[in-house]
């Protein structure tokens, strides 16, 4: 085995001739997973030691730095080692995973090691979305725990074939055989269900060397593979070249005005000059002119190779847009059914809106419907309003826009998705599309000879949301009420959407936990939309105490239609004020779930008119407002 230290290798020749010499080996994506304790950077480290062909992260960083800066061109395949992450990186993931690179002279490796705490899900999620096998640690003390459950539902949920059992710390159990067999088959009658091709049990002693690189003599009982014979030797399935071709374009690079290239990393397939592609979403057929890289033209490009197309006609093709095999096009759908691994905190609710991104761009998304979680333990199907911190389970999904998208079965890289929060920007979930809904694409919209500007002009307004917010007994109603007898004076078409008034009808079978106001809002947002296409004037009073949802509201509406008003009365004030009598009981505690007491409210940022109401009349603050609507063009 020939050995090289990293500082043998950082020149950028001994780089390059490193990886030409490994570039001809087959390269093997694993992940370990387990708990904080089993012994994980233990049996990493044990690999590295043994194989003494350490690739360490530097010369990762260094690879990286030089692609960056544009040192390449040389043919080195530095993306096949780091494309994942990369991929992740642009997607805006925070990644907390640990990607060690080593290789054998049989085969070149690529270690992704999630750290076992809180966030693990989101870790291995991230770490696992590139790797054929998981290797899943146990401590042989303990067997079988619910994180080993957990971890092997989303290895088999994020595509994952095969699986390396390693029963680790088996000197502490004296080498016993029964030991080993029994957490063999207990994990076996667990997993039989998640669908892997293979699950290797390997008995070892990471810590002491057993069975990881080299055969143990301590377990004559064993005959199986050591953990590196098995890596080096585990058929995975070969990326099929045949696969449909799939090019998410990434951007349109026109520096003048002769040329017109499509860029993009090839998701899928391969393309050959003269090869028919079309417009997934648009539908229109052209053929491929040119394949432009910087080292020239390509006759043919594959699966991972990022390239610039040139097709031969004028055909509209934007960012976002994906370039696909006509005889095997993707979905292209706005509901379709999907697994979902939740990361975050704040637990994942239906009705509200996410960002959800793909490989082709971004979209506003809602949950539409939980169908069930998951349990990690019996495997059963759960009915359940939310999902929380590191939960699976599977949804039905409405983006705003049709997406074009495979079954995550199909393809890995079309067919996931992660979810993004509006407001913190944090990456919440991964997703892995099941199929597309039926239900949503055989309606289309109805085009009407009397469109929303007609309807305007006869009333002789422009129609607008207004949207007050604020706590209970803040004003919010008492104001609207005054606008609206103002606007009805000067001839104007109004209605009023009042929190208390749509409760007891549209409403009236939604309480006050988060879910539920999530979908109050989402609900008076679409009749709000409704009544401004019908040309009225709409004043919507409603707590609507999340950001998340206002926002939500404020992009259903057109352009300029939607006016933030913040009713902004302080707590005191409000409790003082009580009109209802219900702060005196949510805060006797009789009361569950009040704004302001235990729910809370996130005042605007940005409201388009900000009314601190203190010191202030009603009838004063009617009048700021109508000061304000005017300048704005309202009435
Ligand atoms: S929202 O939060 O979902 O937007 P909405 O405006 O529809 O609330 O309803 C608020 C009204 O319901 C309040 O003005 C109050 O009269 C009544 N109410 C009853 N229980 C609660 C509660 N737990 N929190 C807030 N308001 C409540």
């Amino acid at each position: 085995m020939r050995h090289i230290r990293a500082n043998e290798i950082t020149g950028s020749d001994g780089i390059r001739d490193y990886l030409a010499a490994q570039e001809k080996k087959s390269l093997l994506r694993f992940l370990t997973c387990g708990s904080v304790d089993d012994g994980k950077s233990t049996l990493i480290g044990r690999l590295l030691y043994d194989t003494k062909l350490i690739f360490d992260d530097q010369l990762a960083a260094l690879e990286r730095d030089s692609k960056k800066h544009g040192t390449d061109g040389s043919g080195i395949d530095f993306a096949l080692l780091v494309d994942g992450l990369e991929a992740e990186r642009e997607q805006g993931i925070t990644i907390d995973v640990a990607y060690r690179f080593f290789a054998t002279p049989k085969r070149k490796f690529i270690a992704a090691d999630a750290p076992g705490h809180e966030q693990y899900t989101r870790n291995m999620a991230t770490g696992a979305s590139t790797a054929d096998v998981a290797v899943v640690l146990i401590d042989a003390r303990q067997g079988v725990l619910v994180q080993t459950r957990r971890h092997s539902i989303i290895a088999s949920l994020l595509g994952i074939r095969h699986v390396v059992l390693a029963v680790n710390k088996i000197d502490l159990v004296g080498f016993d055989r029964k030991v080993f067999e029994q957490i063999a088959s207990t994990y076996a009658a667990f997993a039989s269900s998640l669908g892997f091709a293979s699950i290797t049990p390997i008995p070892m002693s990471a810590r002491y060397g057993d069975n990881v690189t080299k055969r143990s003599d301590r377990m004559r009982w064993y005959c199986g593979p050591t953990l590196l014979d098995h890596l080096e030797s585990i058929v995975v399935d070969a990326i099929p070249q045949s696969a449909p071709f799939r090019f998410p374009v990434q951007y349109v690079n026109r520096p003048n005005l002769d040329f017109r290239g499509f860029a993009g990393t090839i998701a899928a397939g391969s393309i050959g000059q003269g090869d028919e592609v079309v417009v997934a979403q648009s539908g229109k057929v052209s053929r491929i002119k040119r394949i432009v890289t910087h080292d020239g033209d390509l006759a043919r490009a594959v699966e991972g190779q990022a390239v610039t197309v040139v097709l031969e006609d004028e055909v509209e093709v934007s960012r976002g847009n994906m370039l696909v095999a006509p005889m095997a096009r993707p979905n292209v759908a706005d509901q379709f059914a999907a697994n979902i691994i939740w990361f975050d905190e704040h637990a994942l609710l239906p009705g509200r809106s996410y960002i959800l991104h793909t490989e082709t761009g971004q979209a506003g998304a809602t949950v539409t419907e939980l169908k069930y979680r998951i349990d990690v333990n019996t495997f059963s199907h759960q009915a359940a309003k939310g999902l929380e911190l590191n939960e699976v389970g599977v949804c039905n999904i409405s983006t705003q826009a049709p997406i074009p998208f495979d079954a995550y079965g199909e393809n890995r890289n079309t067919g996931s998705f992660i979810l993004i929060d509006r407001m913190t920007n944090a990456t919440v979930a991964a997703g892995m599309i099941l199929h597309p809904l039926r239900r949503a694409t055989n309606v289309h919209w109805q085009v009407l000879d009397i469109d929303r500007k007609s309807r305007a002009v006869l009333k002789g307004q422009k129609p607008a949301v207004l949207w007050f917010t604020g706590l209970s007994g803040s004003g919010k109603s008492t104001i609207a009420n005054l606008l609206e007898k103002k606007l009805y004076d000067a001839g104007k078409h109004t209605y009023i959407l009042d929190g208390d008034n749509v409760r007891h009808g549209l409403n009236r079978d939604l309480g006050f936990t988060e879910a539920d106001r999530v979908e109050n809002i989402r609900r008076v947002a679409e009749v709000a939309r409704l009544m401004a296409d019908a040309g009225l004037i709409v004043l919507v009073s409603f707590i609507s105490p999340f950001r998340a949802e206002r926002q939500m509201a404020r992009e259903l509406m057109e352009p300029g239609e939607f006016v933030e008003v913040f009713v902004d009365t302080p707590f005191e004030e409000c409790a003082k004020r009580d009109p209802k009598g219900l702060y005196a009981r949510a805060l006797n505690g009789e009361i569950k779930n009040f704004t302001g007491v235990d729910s809370p409210y996130e005042a605007p940022q940005n409201a388009d008119i900000h009314l601190k109401t203190a010191g202030h009349s009603p009838q004063d603050l009617v009048e700021v407002l109508e000061v304000r609507l005017r300048r704005g063009g309202y009435s």
